[in-house]
């Protein structure tokens, strides 16, 4: 599951464990000043479950992000992984994101600090196709050498390059167009490599051809706006004991006990914080509207408990 900045949060990724019992989730973006400087208790948690949890920095930085690196790994992260993929104003005034494919001298020092300091976890680098008119495939190849040879293993490639002036980074996951070829040319020039190929992916047929020819597939907006289908994605992609899948209203109600757990926990989030990453349980069902109004509405207040979750069961169920 991507990283994504605002979406996938601890609770969004608690939901998308229960859903997707063997995928490996991935936080939003932790901009690696606020790992040193910031609330790092409330910036790192996260829940047992959500095993295997990559933790996704932004930074540019060797000697912090080795820091920040090391926090992660003693936090128990079972990734590290750093975005070479960004291309929002915000990232690109702190010189790192998207832009740093622009420096592959400067992303294999980043990589070979952040090993050093944290050794038995990987060290993983989340890129595109390139940025603006460098958007040829050697500038990527050249990338991905080098970083490899700074000890990088695993590459997730956003299938699109990046583009940093005139698109705002929502256009940009739009446009310009996908080009799977050249991720598949990559892994076959890098056999050694784990590539993990990443953009518009939104049915298993498309994973499961892409799988022909990478190493893995990470899925964003597909598992954010319809978090149900994860279920078919985990049966088809991943296996395991799919005879008795959960159902949405189990969903809910396991969503329902996460909330009474956390939200009344010391500084405990309110339950729209978590309530607002299920908006789209139910999407392509009937009853499908009323549920996210329900959500938007009741879940909102001040004072709403788990019970209002596990109240909207029937209601859906009237609904349909
Ligand atoms: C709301 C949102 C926030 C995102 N934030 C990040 C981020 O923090 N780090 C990152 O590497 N990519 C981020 N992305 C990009 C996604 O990880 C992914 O590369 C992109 O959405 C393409 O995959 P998809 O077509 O499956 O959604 C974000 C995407 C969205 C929609």
């Amino acid at each position: 599951m991507a990283p994504m900045m605002d979406w996938t949060d601890r609770h969004c990724r608690y939901f998308h464990r229960l859903l997707a019992p063997d995928a490996r989730l991935y936080t939003e973006m932790v901009v690696v000043d606020a790992v040193l400087r910031g609330d790092r208790q409330r910036l790192l948690a996260y829940d047992p479950a959500e095993h295997p949890v990559a933790l996704q920095l932004g930074g540019a930085d060797p000697a912090r992000l080795a820091t920040a690196a090391r926090i992660a790994a003693d936090e128990g992260y079972d990734e590290i992984n750093l975005n070479v993929g960004c291309p929002s104003d915000r990232v690109q005034s702190g010189r790192f994101g998207a832009c740093l494919m622009a420096e592959p001298a400067l992303v294999a020092d980043c990589v070979a600090a952040m090993r050093a300091a944290a050794v038995h976890v990987p060290v993983t680098v989340k890129t595109r196709l390139g940025i603006d008119d460098q958007d040829n495939y050697e500038v990527l190849a050249g990338l991905v050498g080098q970083v490899r040879d700074a000890g990088c293993q695993i590459f997730v490639v956003h299938a699109r390059k990046a583009w940093l002036s005139g698109l705002s980074p929502k256009q940009n996951r739009e446009v310009p167009p996908l080009d799977y070829p050249r991720v598949h040319r990559l892994k076959r020039d890098f056999p050694e490599l784990t590539v993990i190929l990443n953009g518009g992916i939104r049915d298993i047929e498309t994973a499961q051809a892409e799988l022909a020819h990478v190493d893995g597939v990470m899925l964003g907006r597909q598992a954010y706006e319809a978090p149900y289908s994860l279920i078919d994605f985990q049966h088809a992609l991943i296996g395991g004991d799919c005879r008795h899948p959960p159902t949405r209203d189990d969903i809910v109600l396991a969503m329902a006990d996460y909330a009474e757990r956390v939200c009344s926990e010391p500084a405990g989030p309110r339950l729209w914080a978590i309530a607002r990453h299920m908006l789209g349980l139910y999407a392509g069902q009937p009853g499908a509207r009323q549920w996210r109004r329900y959500l938007s509405e009741a879940c909102r207040d001040r004072d709403a408990g788990p019970e209002v979750l596990r109240r909207s069961i029937a209601l859906v169920a009237r609904a349909a």
